[in-house]
Parts: structure tokens; sequence; C-alpha cells
């Protein structure tokens, strides 16, 4: 049974036959709606951090197609707290068709796959988030009609997002540069396992967030403080200035550049209000993929 934990379980092959039906699918709903491809199919969806795009994007997405999803807070659940993940899985493997789940640890999603009965897909963890990546790359794939040699800078915290991005790029073919302070940058078994996937991977490293974007197809930002680490924000906050994308950085970029953000966005902070409310920005067509990306991973793994 196949799980959609990390986009480096899945082949290039698979990811671009994902994103075509991602494409189709997204043409169907607008001209006339989904067929009910997951009827009667449920999805629980298990929450161990704040989501707004997430949580509703597998929401809608399943209804759809037919299919229904509902939300389990972390009250409620209190995974490997009040139950052990492993009993988790198997319970609730009895009574829907799949499992989304969102956990700091990024074992737990790795625990709840080995022991479901049902397909697992990581709705976040603080090592990745591949279904937002997915919905990102059929972004660029839709404004560019390509993704394969473009060039993609990520500038501020390489965190789960930017972990997900590099691993796709490396699996798409595209050129990648990251843009972080000291101390804040890529970590080596990322590199390394983006590196094993494609050896002729185009990526570096700057703590130079001009050199970064300079001539680039797509700029990509995140917030510098992820979920969990609130309590570094004010340290953060005195490190993380000079990678703020604004219109001089923007400027760096290629002509043709779009700009991007996974959000919730910090406005202010790693991103200024002209750019992302700008002619650059697609934060939010980017936001609504998410629904048309996971309708095609749903279907993929629940049909
Ligand atoms: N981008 C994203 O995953 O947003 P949420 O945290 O609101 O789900
Ligand atoms: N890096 C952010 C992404 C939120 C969708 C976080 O983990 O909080």
């Amino acid at each position: 049974m196949r799980h959609f934990l990390d986009t480096a379980d899945w082949s290039s092959a698979e990811l671009l036959d994902l994103l075509k039906d991602a494409v189709a699918l997204k043409k169907e709903f607008k001209n006339f709606g989904n067929t009910p491809l997951l009827k009667g199919k449920s999805l629980a969806m298990v929450f161990q951090k704040p989501s707004l795009r997430t949580r509703v994007s597998f929401e809608m997405a399943m209804q759809h197609v037919g299919g229904y999803a509902f939300y389990l807070s972390p009250q409620e659940i209190g995974l490997g707290k009040r139950e052990s993940i492993a009993d988790i899985a198997r319970v609730l493997g009895g009574y829907v068709d799949g499992v989304m789940a969102r956990t700091f640890d990024h074992q737990h999603v790795i625990d709840l796959a080995k022991w479901s009965p049902v397909p697992i897909i990581n709705g976040l963890t603080d090592y990745n988030h591949p279904c937002q990546a997915m919905a990102d790359f059929l972004t660029i794939y839709e404004e560019f009609g390509k993704l394969e040699g473009l060039h993609l800078a990520y500038v501020g915290d390489s965190n789960n997002v930017a972990t997900s991005l590099l691993i796709g790029a490396a699996q798409f073919n595209m050129k990648m540069t990251v843009g972080s302070p000291t101390g804040y940058q890529v970590k080596q078994s990322v590199v390394d396992t983006a590196r094993k996937i494609n050896p002729k991977l185009e990526f570096n490293v700057t703590d130079d967030p001009a050199a970064a974007v300079k001539g680039v197809d797509v700029i990509y930002t995140d917030t510098w403080t992820s979920m969990g680490q609130e309590e570094e924000a004010e340290q953060r906050r005195k490190v993380f200035p000079p990678f703020q994308v604004n219109a001089k950085l923007l400027g760096q970029a290629a002509k043709h550049a779009i700009v991007m953000h996974c959000l919730p966005a910090h406005r202010g902070e790693e991103i200024t209000d002209d750019v992302a409310d700008g002619p650059q920005s697609r934060l939010f067509p980017q936001a609504e993929n998410r629904l048309h990306a996971q309708k095609a991973i749903l279907v993929k793994l629940l049909q």
C-alpha cells in the first residue's frame, strides 16, 4: 500500500502524473464539478498543529469527489500520549479509508504508516511538507508550462517547506538556490537526499539574499519562525530581516519572476505587503492549488 509521506518515496514520473491528474481535476472542477471518484470514501484528518489551508483544502477535496472528511483535534487524539501511535493507526484504519496527519515529529507519520491498514498522507511535519510542494510545483507548472530547467530561489529559514521544495526540485530537474543566514541553512542530510535523487542537481546555498535571487524565475519564502519554534521568535527576528522578500530584492530576480509563499505569512517580516499583493505574487493561486494537488493525491491513494 502506498502512503504520501515524502515526495522522495515517489518517482519523478509518478509525481508528474499526479501533477497532470491535478490539472485535469482542476479543469473538470472549474467546468462542471468533479465526478464522484471517491464516492462514500472517508478521510480522518489528525492535527497536532493549527491549520487553515490544509484542513479546509483536504475537507473540500474529499467532498468534491463524493467522499467525506472529518477533523480530529490534538486534544481528542492525544497522539502517542493518550494512546500509542500504533494503536491509533489500527483503530482508525477500521473506520476510514485514509488518514491525513499533521504532526510535529516526522517519525510519527512514519509510525502511523507502519501500522496503518489504510494510506497515510503527510499534512506537514517538522521535517517536510510534501502536499504543499505538490501544490507549489503545480502553480509553477501552470505559470511557465514546464518545471525542468527553471530556477527556484528559496529565501529565509531552511525549514520543512524548503526541504520539500529542494527534494521536489531535484525530482523535477529544476535548479535551486537557498539564501539563508548562517545557522539556518539546509541540513546536509537533506542536500544528500536531493543529490542522491538527482546527481546532476544544480543546487547552491548562500548567505547573500540578493545573490540567491539573481535572475531567478521563482522567489519563495516562508515564515522565519515555524510552528513549534515560538520561543525562538525573538532571536530569529534579529537574524532574518536582510532576507525579507521586498520590492528591492524582487528587483534582482528575472523580470518575469513570480513570488510564492506557502502561507500563513507574517507580513512586514519575511514578505512585504506590496510584494505579497503585487502583480508578481502567486500566493493565492498557490493556496488554491492545495485543493487540486491534494485531490489528485487522494484519488491516487484511496480509489
Ligand atoms: N500552508 C499551509 O499548510 O497552511 P496551513 O498551516 O494553514 O494548513
Ligand atoms: N514552516 C511553516 C509552514 C506552515 C504551513 C511551519 O511549519 O509553521
